[in-house]
């Protein structure tokens, strides 16, 4: 069976302390993207948790806009969530988010 290809966004705390390692302990799924607006936080957790050809990107939406990648974990700071969020679902990925998904009801209705 196919494994289930995740992109990271954002890879900072979060990402690095409870996402990755969680991943890490399920056989049937591997981290293929990994973005951050700091590439460099982007390549230490890539070299640390992706697999072989995994790569990093500093743009969300070019995770987004890859076809082979069916979940997208949000971890980037509590005021892109919705934006990142709901783009990812309009590009037909799953979404695994951070809390909270929006800081207000406004924000996630403009999305
Ligand atoms: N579930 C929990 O218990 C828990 C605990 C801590 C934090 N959080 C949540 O996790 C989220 C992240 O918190 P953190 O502590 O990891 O913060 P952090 O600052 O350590 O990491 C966030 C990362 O996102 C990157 N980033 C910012 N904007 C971006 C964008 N547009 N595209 C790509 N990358 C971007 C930053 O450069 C940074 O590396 C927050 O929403 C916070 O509320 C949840």
């Amino acid at each position: 069976m196919a494994k289930i290809k995740i992109g990271i966004v954002g890879c900072g705390f979060i990402a690095n302390r409870k996402h990755l390692p969680m991943l890490m302990q399920h056989q049937d799924v591997e981290v293929v993207a990994f973005c951050d607006i700091i590439r460099e936080r982007a390549e230490a957790s890539c070299k640390q948790y992706g697999i072989a050809d995994a790569k990093v990107y500093e743009d969300y939406r070019e995770v987004i806009g890859r076809k082979d990648i069916d979940v997208v974990h949000v971890c980037t700071p509590n005021s892109s969530h919705a934006e990142i969020s709901v783009a990812a679902l309009q590009g037909g990925k799953h979404v695994m988010c951070e809390k909270p998904m929006a800081k207000t009801v406004q924000r996630l209705k403009l999305c």
